[in-house]
């Protein structure tokens, strides 16, 4: 399905690229004080990289507001500065909290960014399909292994199996899920598709943080019990239908995921419902006093 068409560009920054990085400024002076969500890596450099990244944020904010005409270049350099700095945080450094902030500094560079040329969206779309592509692979690989794990009459089996889902869970399936959601969210800001313009990718847009968030709730906790109970029963010589209703917690709670990944894919292909009332309130032509143009920017809206 071809991009749909845009509406004429103006060339100011629009309201939601200039109140983000203010916003994402607040944040990350907030986050350098509080305690990390996890434990990080490297947890002497956890604040030092949040007051790095306010201070780019900070100046980005006063850019996009007091210059909005500054060098497209120089306002992009600094985007991706903060973008690579919360990346860093997140995945490198490892402060919790980062990870979920890339759901905000991602947006703030493709919303500065504005509309991509064909080249830079091909790679970003190639990136997404094969992230979510590896990501329902994952999913499938999880279901299938719990199944294993349930229905084997074998304890060192279970045991096993188990222990790799604890480690590829905390290894793989974080990266899967932020990687695609990230290149998702890029591609919806920096393209015609938007967020909340058509019910296909607003449907999708919630699905990332839906499953991460039944990860953190009880997936990640019921399944790191499970592999505790099955160590147990194999050391002591003990029959795989000990393990209590972990098992099928387990089963049920990645079969759901799997499920969710697999709307998302097909919701990707079929593209279904339309336009929302806002991607049609954003496409109605606008009144001639509206549109206020200065330079060639685009504005760009969620
Ligand atoms: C935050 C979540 C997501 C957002 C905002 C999002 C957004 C988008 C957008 C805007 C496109 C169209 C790109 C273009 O043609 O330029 C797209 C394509 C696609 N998305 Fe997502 N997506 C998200 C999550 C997912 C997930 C979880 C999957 C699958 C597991 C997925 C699979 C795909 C596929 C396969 C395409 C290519 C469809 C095609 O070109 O026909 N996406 N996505």
């Amino acid at each position: 399905m071809p991009v749909p068409s845009d509406r004429a560009a103006t060339s100011e920054y629009s309201r939601s690229a200039r109140v983000l990085p203010l916003v994402y400024t607040g944040v990350a002076l907030a986050a350098a004080q509080l305690p990390p969500l996890f434990p990080p890596r490297f947890p002497g450099m956890v604040a030092p990289t949040w007051y790095a990244t306010a201070v780019v944020t900070g100046v980005l904010a006063m850019v996009v507001w007091a210059r909005p005409t500054t060098r497209r270049s120089a306002v992009l350099c600094l985007g991706w500065l903060q973008a690579v700095l919360t990346l860093g945080n997140a995945f490198v450094v490892g402060g919790g909290m980062a990870m979920f902030c890339t759901w905000l500094s991602i947006p703030v560079l493709a919303l500065l960014a504005g509309r991509i040329g064909v080249k830079a969206r091909k790679a970003l779309l190639a990136t997404h399909v094969i992230t979510s592509a590896a990501w329902l692979g994952l999913g499938v690989m999880f279901v299938a292994m719990s199944v294993v794990a349930w229905t084997t009459t074998e304890i060192e089996t279970a045991r096993v199996t188990y222990e790799l889902m604890v480690v590829f869970d905390i290894a793989l399936l974080p990266i899967a899920n932020f990687a695609a959601s990230l290149a998702g969210i890029g591609l919806g800001l920096t393209t015609p598709w938007g967020l909340m313009r058509y019910y296909w990718v607003a449907i999708k847009f919630f699905i990332p943080p839906v499953i991460l968030l039944m990860a953190f709730a009880f997936l990640h906790s019921t399944l790191e019990s499970a592999a505790e109970q099955a160590a147990r029963l194999a050391e002591t010589g003990r029959t795989v239908a000990q393990i209590d209703t972990a098992a099928d917690v387990v089963f049920w709670g990645f079969g759901l995921a799997m499920l969710l990944l697999l709307v998302a894919m097909l919701l990707s292909l079929y593209k279904p419902g339309g336009k929302t009332r806002r991607g049609q309130r954003l496409a109605a032509p606008r009144r001639p006093h509206a549109s206020r143009a200065r330079g060639n920017r685009m504005v760009l809206d969620v």
